[in-house]
């Protein structure tokens, strides 16, 4: 089977990823800095076809990625797959986000994509190819008001993505991003009560759902199964492109507009 690192793999989209890899009989080293979550996880597995192997690491720390390859160089030799997962959204215009907001979003959004890619990419290589995926945004396309730090990350991992699919072609790795629109997770739930004031969060998730052409948010499951083809060789001559995964959010003109 395969082997796949996927970050922020205990939970959310990188949790979907992580739990349709292990389903398809893959070995997925799951890093997050979420322990009790990533145990949860690796319990809810018991009899899959393959299996799920915590690893607890804050992406935002570039040595303990160091480290983290050692382990999976040491333990799995090479690896066929990389899924950046783990991000963090943060609220506020550009003079609302104060210094340590902004790296901490830079840091782990677009810092812990690099820094997984910079010590993963070389076990793909050594295994004489495979494939990365990075998790970007719709809000990479467009934004709202007050997530300046949050747009500026997702519309940097595209960059990065390019970038890493132009220098890894000749290694034999392919790299695509996926942009999601809304998507069903603890991220989601814990924004949608921040915005709920009086109202059930349930309310407002549905409400972000009708922006969406489909009318409704998806589940990670959704997000997942087009990274899982990115991953496969059924994409094998997609590189450097990013699939929008948003249930026509960015289609539509203006969500306000009928
Ligand atoms: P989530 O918060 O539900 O799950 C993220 C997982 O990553 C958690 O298990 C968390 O512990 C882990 N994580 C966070 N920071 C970490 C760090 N520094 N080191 C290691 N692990 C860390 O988030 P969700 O919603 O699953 O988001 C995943 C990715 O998808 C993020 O990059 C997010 O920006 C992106 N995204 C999410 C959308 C949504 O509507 N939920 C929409 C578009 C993009």
């Amino acid at each position: 089977g395969r082997t796949a690192v996927v970050t922020g793999a205990a939970a959310g989209i990188g949790g979907g990823v992580a739990d349709l890899l292990v389903e398809l009989g893959a070995t997925v080293v799951g890093l997050d800095r979420d322990a009790a979550a990533l145990d949860a996880a690796v319990a809810r597995h018991a009899g899959a076809p393959g299996r799920l192997v915590p690893m607890t690491v804050d992406v935002a720390d570039p040595a303990a990625l160091d480290d983290a390859a050692r382990r999976v160089r040491d333990e799995h030799g090479g690896l066929d797959a990389v899924v950046c997962a783990a991000g963090v959204q943060r609220y506020g215009t550009v003079d609302e986000t104060d210094p340590a907001t902004y790296a901490e979003v830079m840091g782990v959004n677009v810092g812990g994509a690099f820094h997984t890619c910079r010590t993963m990419i070389p076990l793909v290589r050594a295994n004489g190819g495979g494939a990365v995926v990075v998790v970007s945004s719709a809000q990479a396309y467009a934004t709202q008001r007050g997530v300046a730090a949050y747009t500026a990350s997702k519309t940097a991992l595209l960059g990065l993505a390019r970038a890493m699919a132009v220098d890894h072609a000749a290694d034999g790795i392919r790299v695509n991003s996926v942009s999601p629109g809304s998507v069903d997770t603890p991220m989601l739930r814990w924004a949608a009560g921040l915005f709920a004031g009086d109202r059930p969060a349930d309310e407002v998730v549905a409400e972000w759902g009708r922006a969406h052409a489909l009318g409704r948010v998806a589940t990670p499951r959704e997000v997942a199964e087009v990274v899982e083809f990115l991953l496969g060789d059924r994409a094998s001559f997609v590189t450097g492109a990013d699939v929008k995964v948003d249930g026509g959010l960015s289609a539509r003109l203006a969500a306000a507009l009928p």
